[in-house]
């Protein structure tokens, strides 16, 4: 942090400590207008912040950090396509992706629109000729897809075709991402190799899991079908057109994307194939254009409703001035149940660093672990913690005014319930209330001291909801884009880059060295008492 934003953060917590004894719920008592004035609006989500502990001074402050941190000028570098991905050399530039209209996006001195355009226009052909089947297989019509990449190239299009099922019109798409063979063997198991089309989608085209995954489906289908009819039945997705092409795979079939694409935030490009193959060009233009109304609200709304801003600094409130440690998402829509793994990606690979850009250590903390499951699911395992835990939770509620399918009640006993929650985690229950709750049920006295303390709910713990007419392509594709802002704001205040991933290298490296000691084709000397004994027990088991 810079610091003119330490500063205003010392302030932001001299504030907290003035006023911790203030409950949300009293705030909500000393101003009637609260919701309407802690509440904002990106096109038709509606995001509410004001069940959170952020009074007007609180949230004066955190605009001053913004401003001391120099978010405006930051955000502005973002957008210019300046390199500010600056461990890698890199511009950051995923909203080029989402763009419509002529105007022209500079990178390195290039306008980088035509480019796109003209990837997108072979991908729409693509998608259009294998979902009308005159692009098809040796067995005929594609049926089924399956998509084989991680992290970024896994998480995006399997997160957003289960989200956009409503809408799934074309083949049926499979994901296979771990290199357990357990998750290819599941979905070779499901699929008939003639009419099967398997996309490898990865940006380097050298990831462990992809490539040893792409390299069994091969071979299973070169058993099935044979060689001869790769080229039909492969399709690539990356950056690294070279090494697609080692693979055998066609150029025709073969979709780019650029360096200046984070592989978490890369589900806008090439990438989003599968989702384009499921639910057609239409919607997938759709869902780009929710994301690019994003965009433009993120780039041109003042601070005080600029949704992704708020967002980030209510996030900087709890992680900076609170010091809470984890930050929970909990979309009450069974079709968002890969959301919070979606997340974990964009906002823990971004934001999960400890080195600022200047090279130093950083002094406060940086970004939360963000977990989550879908609502009401999670009512009923992990809420006991949320509500009556030591640690205090902040959590995301999202929810739809309107569901995509028609079952009954069923979505205002939904709704009921999201809202029920947040209510319940900010008013809480005195011991007071609990007691005399089990008195008029006729529980003894003695009964009701013994009790009453264990079924005290403290209250006071923040939420913040999203309110959005229906999941649509256009809404999910605001959602992605407003968290996708969220963390560049958070990250540009903690001053730290956003937009590497150094943290995974260490693993990659070792499993790469242990790899032939665990085949048996090396010995495990000179590696740690653990690691050998680990090694030593796994050889015994087998040969056992
Ligand atoms: O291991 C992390 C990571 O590099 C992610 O950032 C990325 O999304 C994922 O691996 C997959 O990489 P690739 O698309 O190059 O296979």
């Amino acid at each position: 942090m810079i610091e003119p934003t330490k500063k205003q953060l010392s302030r932001l917590k001299a504030h907290r400590d003035a006023t911790a004894g203030t409950t949300i719920s009293q705030l909500f008592e000393q101003d009637e207008t609260r919701f309407d004035t802690f509440s904002a609006r990106c096109g038709d989500i509606l995001f509410d912040y004001s069940k959170t502990a952020i009074d007007e001074e609180a949230r004066a402050l955190l605009f001053d950090l913004a401003e001391a941190a120099k978010l405006e000028d930051k955000r502005a570098a973002l957008f210019a396509g300046e390199p500010i991905n600056v461990t890698e050399g890199r511009a950051v530039q995923h909203m080029a992706l989402r763009r419509s209209g002529e105007e022209p996006v500079m990178i390195d001195g290039e306008d980088v629109m035509p480019g796109i355009r003209e990837v997108r226009r072979r991908m729409v052909e693509f998608a259009n000729g294998v979902r009308n089947g005159s692009i098809a297989g040796t067995g005929g019509a594609f049926t089924d897809i399956v998509n084989i990449g991680i992290g970024g190239s896994d998480l995006g299009p399997a997160m957003v075709t289960l989200a956009l099922a409503p809408y799934h019109d074309g083949p049926r798409t499979h994901f296979v991402s771990n290199v357990d063979g357990a998750d290819i063997a599941s979905v070779l198991a499901r699929v008939t190799a003639a009419t099967t089309l398997f996309i490898v989608a990865s940006k380097t085209f050298t990831t462990q899991e992809t490539m040893t995954n792409a390299q069994t489906a091969r071979a299973w289908f070169v058993e099935q079908v044979g060689e001869e009819a790769v080229r039909q039945h492969f399709a690539a997705l990356s950056t690294a057109l070279d090494k697609t092409d080692a693979f055998g795979i066609d150029e025709e079939r073969t979709f780019g994307f650029w360096d200046w694409v984070g592989g978490r935030y890369s589900v806008w490009s090439a990438i989003g194939l599968s989702v384009m193959l499921a639910v057609g060009p239409e919607r997938f233009d759709e869902f780009l254009a929710g994301a690019e109304a994003v965009d433009q609200h993120f780039r041109d709304t003042d601070i005080a409703s600029n949704v992704p801003i708020l967002m980030a600094l209510v996030g900087i409130w709890h992680r900076n001035v609170c010091g809470y440690d984890t930050h929970a998402v909990l979309p009450y829509d069974q079709h968002l149940s890969r959301f919070a793994a979606y997340l974990q990606q964009l906002d823990m690979e971004s934001n999960g660093k400890r080195i600022d850009l200047g090279g130093n250590e950083v002094d406060h903390q940086t970004g939360p672990v963000v977990w989550g499951e879908p609502g009401t699911n999670g009512q009923h395992a992990f809420y006991q913690l949320i509500h009556q835990g030591t640690s205090v939770i902040p959590a995301d509620f999202l929810i739809a005014a309107r569901a995509n399918q028609k079952t009954g009640d069923h979505h205002e006993k939904l709704a009921a319930n999201a809202f029920a929650q947040t209510e319940a985690l900010m008013v809480g229950k005195s011991k007071e209330q609990a007691r005399n709750e089990l008195l008029a049920k006729g529980t003894s006295k003695e009964d009701a001291d013994r009790l009453a303390p264990h079924k005290v709910f403290p209250g006071n713990r923040p939420t913040c909801t999203f309110l959005y007419p229906k999941l649509t392509s256009f809404i999910l594709g605001q959602l992605i884009a407003l968290y996708e802002h969220k963390v560049f704001v958070q990250g540009a205040i903690w001053d730290i880059n956003s937009f590497d991933q150094w943290g995974v290298e260490l693993g990659k490296e070792l499993a790469g060295e242990l790899l032939p000691v665990v085949k048996g084709e090396a010995n495990a000397e000179g590696r740690n008492g653990s690691t050998r004994g680990l090694i030593d027990a796994f050889h015994a088991m087998r040969a056992g």
